[in-house]
Parts: structure tokens; sequence; C-alpha cells
């Protein structure tokens, strides 16, 4: 019996299956920035842009795939010959090595791809695609793999695979999280908790159009020298350092402002989510601001650019508060407005932006126009 199954199974693997679809939304992080690598507190919140993937099975080895997120083109290679190139189909490749390396097999497929998510914005672009993948392949080839192993996976993509020493905060968003929920996570233990999002504050995201990259450069400094910070503070995270401890020890500068910074937003977070649950965006607008001012002058993530439409925002009289959001160098920056006044506070930002700094500030929160793909 047990071998007639098998024959079947191998016979219905020798047809192309059907198309299988799914899709994941951006994120915005809310509070809690450069703290995931130092295993401590995060509030990201899905964004309504959405990656979609569509992948169907092929009888061969094969995946080819079309994307129609950053320049329309088409790829293709040959399962386990997965290598590491420029660009979008990396992430692609790094799904299918990473489940093959966790044991699990994939066949061929051909797989499209369309993303109104927009890549070196900080809103998660590449978590967005890979926890799409991941999830059409799930469904595809009936892999067993929970929500929060598709967050570790698509984590080891970029870790392993792409070589961007990054945090697992945008994965576990991406697949884990709910439009209209910001979602609390403590990055040591994976604990998550779901917190809907108060009627009475707005979100605003507009990028600042200066696109960044993590796979080397100023993020993998800041990590270096955060890292260095907690070996002289004594420990291994700087979640388990204190403010104290930080007055008691002489770091060298800049390590001194680095550890400063991750030890504060992590108490930022908790008091944040305090402020969510209170429903009280004043102090929650206040949380930002002191945020934004840690990464600005301690972290030293932000760009004058991104300085500028902080502080546009931070004089609005709309705003409660605003900060660069996402690893930083660039990105887009996250803002409370009062309820029912996002659109247009996000409007006279963006334009007052674009206007003083002459690059284009792209409204990304409240949506313009949200396109339909139906239901996923
Ligand atoms: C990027 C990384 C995350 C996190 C943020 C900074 O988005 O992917 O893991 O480190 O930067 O908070």
């Amino acid at each position: 019996m047990a071998n007639l199954g098998a024959f079947f199974h191998r016979a219905r693997d020798r047809e192309p299956g059907p198309q299988v679809m799914a899709a994941a939304h951006g994120r915005v992080n809310l509070i809690g920035e450069h703290t995931d690598y130092h295993q401590g507190f995060v509030l990201p919140m899905p964004i309504p842009q959405r990656t979609i993937v569509t992948v169907r099975r092929r009888t061969d080895y094969l995946v080819r795939a079309s994307s129609t997120a950053v320049v329309p083109m088409v790829a293709e290679y040959e399962l386990g010959d997965e290598a590491r190139g420029e660009g979008w189909l990396d992430y692609v490749q790094g799904v299918t090595h990473m489940l093959a390396r966790t044991g699990r097999s994939v066949s061929g497929f051909d797989l499209t791809i369309e993303s109104a998510v927009p890549p070196g914005a900080g809103v998660s672009s590449s978590a967005a695609l890979t926890v799409a993948l991941l999830r059409a392949l799930r469904i595809m080839c009936r892999l067993e793999i929970g929500d929060l192993e598709v967050a570790q996976l698509a984590q080891k993509v970029e870790t392993d695979f792409i070589g961007a020493p990054i945090g697992i905060m945008d994965q576990m968003s991406c697949s884990l999280g709910h439009p209209g929920e910001a979602l609390f996570i403590d990055t040591r233990s994976l604990h998550y908790e779901r917190l809907p999002w108060p009627n009475l504050i707005s979100p605003i995201v507009i990028s600042s159009g200066i696109t960044h990259a993590h796979a080397g450069g100023e993020y993998a400094i800041r990590r270096r020298e955060s890292f260095a910070a907690a070996a002289l503070l004594g420990v291994r995270w700087l979640r388990d350092a204190k403010g104290e401890a930080l007055q008691r020890t002489q770091l060298p500068d800049p390590l001194d402002r680095r550890a400063k910074h991750v030890i504060t937003e992590n108490q930022r977070v908790l008091d944040a989510v305090d402020a969510l649950r209170n429903r009280d965006p004043e102090r929650l607008g206040e949380l930002f601001n002191d945020s934004h001012r840690s990464m600005r002058d301690d972290y030293e993530t932000s760009t004058p650019e991104v300085d500028a439409l902080v502080s546009i925002a931070q004089a609005d009289d709309d705003i409660y508060g605003a900060r660069l959001t996402g690893g930083g160098f660039g990105g887009s920056v996250v803002m409370l407005a009062h309820a029912g006044r996002a659109r247009a506070a996000a409007e006279r930002i963006a334009a007052e932006y674009s206007k003083t700094v002459g690059v284009p500030g792209t409204v990304l929160v409240p949506e313009a126009c949200v396109p339909s793909f139906g239901r996923v």
C-alpha cells in the first residue's frame, strides 16, 4: 500500500502543479531600533503594501523566476546550484538553499513576484519576499513549517546566504504580524503579543527617497561596535546591560553612545507598549521623538535628509511624534498623527520635505490606493 502511495506521489510530481499564491506585508517598526540583535524588544506593525508571489510546480529542478518588483526580468537557476549574485534572485535562491539545508525537499517551480513594498525604503521588502515565498512553497510542497519557523528561515536567508547580519524583527513581523495590530516581540524568548492599534492615533510612514542596503557597510559597523561595547560592560547582549553599569564603566567614544542607545531604546519599547495600552498618544509621541534623538546622536544611523523630514513632522501641529524607522542610513520616517488628520498631514509634510531638501518624499501610509490582487 505504501509503495502504491509512493508511485502515485511520483506520478503526480511528473505533472506541472496547480498555481499557488501567497503574500506577505511589509512592516514599519514603531519603536525598538537596533535592539533585536541584542536580544531586546521591538514593536513593528505591518503596512498595507504587500509582496505577492505565485508559484507553479515544474517537473524538473529548475526555478524560473520573474519579478515586477524592481526591473521586470526573468532569471533561472537549478536547485542545488544556488550561488549568491547581486539582486532580488538571491532572496529566491536563499529560500531554496535554506529549505534544502533544513532537509526539506522542493521541486523546481515557476515563480512570479509582484510587489508594492518599495525596496531600500526601510519597510522590509526583502523579508516580505522571503516570507511570501516560504508560505507559497509550504503549500506547494506540503511542508510542515510553522509561522515562527518561516520567520527563522527567512532570517537565515539574509544572515547566512545574503550575508546581511540582521536580527529577526522584520521576518517575525512579516510572518506573524496582523495589519492593524502592533507586534510586541521579545527577541530573546521570541514570545510575541499582538496589540490592537488605538483608533485615536493614525500612523504615517513617509519614505525619504534615500535608499539603503544592509548587506554590509554602516549597519554591520554599528553591530560590531555595539558588541564591542557589550563585551566591555561584561555582558554578551546589551539586553543584559543596565544604565548604571554604563555610568560606572568608562567606555571609549563612540562605544559609550552605542551602548546607551540600545539600553535606553529597550526601555522606550516597554514604555511605548504601556502608552499604547493606556491609549496615550502624547506619551507615545514623546518616546518616538526621544528614540529619534538617540538614533541621530548616539547610534548615528540617521542622515541629514531623514533628520530634516523628522523635524518637519515634529513641527507639525497634527503630529504627536516622529522618528526614523528601520535599519537607517536613509529609508523612512514613522509619525503618529491625530486621528483623521493623517492623510492631509502626510501630504503637507512630504511636500515641505521635497521642497526644502530637494528629494521627493513618498507617502507610504496612509496608502494612496490599494492595488487589488484579490484575497490570498
Ligand atoms: C533592519 C534589520 C532588523 C533590525 C533593524 C534595526 O531592519 O533587518 O533586524 O536590526 O534594521 O532595528
